[in-house]
């Protein structure tokens, strides 16, 4: 996987699996738009990767506002020239709750970023690569996208979205030399899957985290690396004939579902 030349945008970019995206494309020669609302984590990591020779610039958006998500794109544009990789990966978790107790407020902040904020990015992304007649597209959903998780009403139904949204995205642009696919990912180990256990249980968030893992064949979560791999194939030459498809990265767990539980996790 050579992206010398190549240049990733990367949303939800300064933490967790889009820093680790940020920081393989950048090993592996792109120029790198970092983009989220964490500055401080941005800059931080525009650093290291500037420390190691590489190139990257950081931009400051809320993936929920049309002003910002236009804002990445065009400040993309300023400092490289083109857009060939886009990983469309912001995302939030909410809250864990019963859907029939589940806060109204907070089912639309988590439609807002998890669904809305993907819709924006290819809004924004896609006519630059059609414009430069190809480009590659990876919108990070979830296992939560592809199967149910109680208490997890929102984060489902918008991780279902994603791949809606990646489905409809591939038909179109196929034509235009653009692929979109979406990544699935089982529990990472984030700050998000433990802020998850300590919603379940905040006096013990550990024995929620050793009940998960243990349901998972692989028996541990996964790391951002791991995903972020994978988003890179998926944006290389090594999958030019793979659109609209939805890649798995969970150890396994939704092969089996006897590691389902109440946890609302996935
Ligand atoms: N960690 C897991 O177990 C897991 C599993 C499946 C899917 N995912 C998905 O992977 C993606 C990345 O999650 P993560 O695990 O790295 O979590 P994380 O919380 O470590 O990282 C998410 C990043 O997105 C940024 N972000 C959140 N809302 C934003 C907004 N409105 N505008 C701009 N930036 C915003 C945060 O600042 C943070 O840097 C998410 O879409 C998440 O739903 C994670």
């Amino acid at each position: 996987m050579d992206f010398t030349g190549k240049v990733a945008l990367v949303t939800g970019g300064a933490n967790g699996i889009g820093r680790a995206v940020c920081l393989g494309f950048a090993r592996h020669g792109a120029r790198v738009a970092v983009v989220d609302r964490d500055a401080a984590a941005g800059a931080a990591l525009v650093a290291e990767i500037q420390a190691t020779g590489g190139e990257a610039i950081f931009q400051a958006a809320d993936v929920t506002s049309s002003t910002d998500v236009r804002a990445y794109v065009q400040a993309t544009l300023d400092a490289f020239g083109r857009i060939d990789c886009f990983h469309n990966n912001a995302g939030i978790e909410g809250k864990v709750a019963p859907l029939a107790e589940y806060d109204e407020a907070v089912f639309d902040a988590v439609m807002a970023v998890n669904c809305k904020g993907i819709f924006l990015g290819l809004r924004h992304v896609l006519p630059v690569m059609i414009a430069q007649g190809g480009g590659a597209v990876v919108n990070t959903a979830s296992v939560a996208g592809l199967s149910a998780s109680i208490n997890m009403s929102a984060y489902v139904a918008s991780k279902h979205a994603v791949i809606g949204l990646t489905k409809v995205a591939a038909g179109e642009v196929g034509g235009n030399g653009v692929r979109v696919n979406t990544v699935c990912p089982g529990p990472i180990d984030t700050r998000m899957v433990h802020d998850i256990a300590r919603q379940v249980s905040p006096n013990d968030p550990g024995s929620v985290a050793a009940r998960y893992a243990g349901g998972i064949p692989l028996g541990r979560y996964g790391t951002a690396e791991e995903v972020a791999n994978v988003v890179l194939f998926l944006c290389s030459g090594l999958a030019s004939n793979i659109t609209g498809a939805q890649y798995v990265v969970d150890g396994g767990r939704l092969a089996s579902p006897a590691g389902v539980t109440s946890s609302g996790l996935r």
